[in-house]
């Protein structure tokens, strides 16, 4: 089964070709980024109206990299949230009429069962059943997965999330957007254990996050330093450094927490955020520890992408689910309440 993939839920706009028995054939990914830095922040609208100019084009470029035609792909894949509104309306629409150009299904695809499949595109999968941590600009969760679709949450932020936290910290520190990976690479140059900021809610039982405490006590510490001398550039990196320290360990406690209490030994991370390789290192320690085995994506995999899209809709549509032709998006969606793949 052939399944073209489409993702426009925030940012980027990701086009790709997953074929069941040849892997991934084509993929493409635009991303908005530089339009969106002079705001700080992503602006919904200009975001929409970048994936209706880039979508179509993406697709037909997809068709000729994987040397496909339309009439040798069997299904539609885009993602119908959870994301911005606008953005989401453009993918779901495009794919709904190129659907029934083709005659051929469509299905939504939950933006962060996407990321969570992203690793089973790399060489040595995970097998079922494993607990994933899904942290990404719009949410940190821990999941319970079962079995392809079948989603319990263990836990997840009350506030904001991971990624979030990174970009609003990065925008203190007057560093641009996405913040995550400016941080990370600032905190390279930060001197350990100068300032050491809380691990939020990880001295109580739960595996739910809290990441806006820590924002502020970032923000604290730079009005601080403001109002003594200025800060200085070795002020940003030491602060960066213990921001991505305070959230890396967070996480790590509470991961290890859920693989402790529900007896699981494999680790999914997927979602912008699990590119950070502090994080990755501090995960790996963990499972080593616990004799557990940790799995990720290649960076590319861990950001919006449509890849992820087209491997999701492959397994849903290979085990016949699909859509009528009324237009699906949905800007919040609890992903325990998907349908089961098989
Ligand atoms: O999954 P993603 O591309 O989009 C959403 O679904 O939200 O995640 C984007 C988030 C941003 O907040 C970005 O700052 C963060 O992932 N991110 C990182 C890194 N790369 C991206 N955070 C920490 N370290 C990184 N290397
Ligand atoms: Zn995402």
């Amino acid at each position: 089964m052939r399944v073209l993939g489409i993702e426009t839920s925030c940012d980027e706009t990701g086009v790709a070709i997953f074929d069941s028995e040849k892997g991934l054939l084509a993929d493409l990914l635009y991303s908005q980024v530089s339009m969106h830095a002079e705001y700080g922040g992503v602006v919904p609208e200009l975001a929409s109206r970048d994936h209706i100019r880039k979508t179509l084009p993406m697709i037909s470029e997809a068709l000729r990299v994987s040397d496909s035609l339309p009439g040798d792909i069997d299904g539609i894949a885009y993602t119908a949230g959870p994301g911005l509104i606008g953005a989401l309306l453009v993918g779901a629409s495009i794919s709904k009429s190129l659907g029934l150009a083709w005659g051929i299904p469509s299905i939504g695809i939950h933006h962060m069962e996407g990321h969570l499949f992203a690793p089973m595109l790399e060489n040595d999968p995970p097998d079922y059943p494993f607990v994933a941590l899904l942290v990404s600009g719009g949410h940190t969760q821990l999941i319970g997965v079962e079995s392809p679709g079948s989603y319990e949450l263990l836990g997840e932020s009350r506030d904001d999330a991971a990624g979030e936290a990174f970009d609003k910290v990065a925008k203190m520190l007057e560093l641009g957007y996405p913040g995550g990976p400016l941080i990370a690479e600032l905190a390279i140059q930060g001197q350990k254990d100068r300032f050491v900021f809380p691990r939020p809610m990880t001295d109580r039982p739960g595996l739910d996050f809290s990441f806006s405490g820590l924002k502020t006590y970032t923000l604290n510490t730079i009005q601080d330093l403001n109002d003594k001398s200025g800060i200085t550039d070795q002020d940003r990196a030491d602060i960066a450094l213990a921001f991505q320290t305070a959230v890396v360990e967070t996480l790590t406690i509470k991961c290890k927490r859920a693989l402790q209490q529900s007896g699981l030994t494999s680790l999914v991370i997927a979602g912008g955020v699990s590119a950070n390789l502090a994080l990755r290192t501090a995960l790996q320690s963990m499972t080593d520890r616990l004799s557990a085995s940790l799995f990720y994506a290649r960076a590319a995999f861990c950001t919006d992408n449509g890849a992820m899209i087209a491997y999701a809709g492959c397994q849903r549509l290979a085990a016949g689910q699909s859509e009528e032709l009324t237009i699906n998006a949905r800007p919040r969606w609890p992903m325990d309440t998907l349908e089961p793949i098989k």
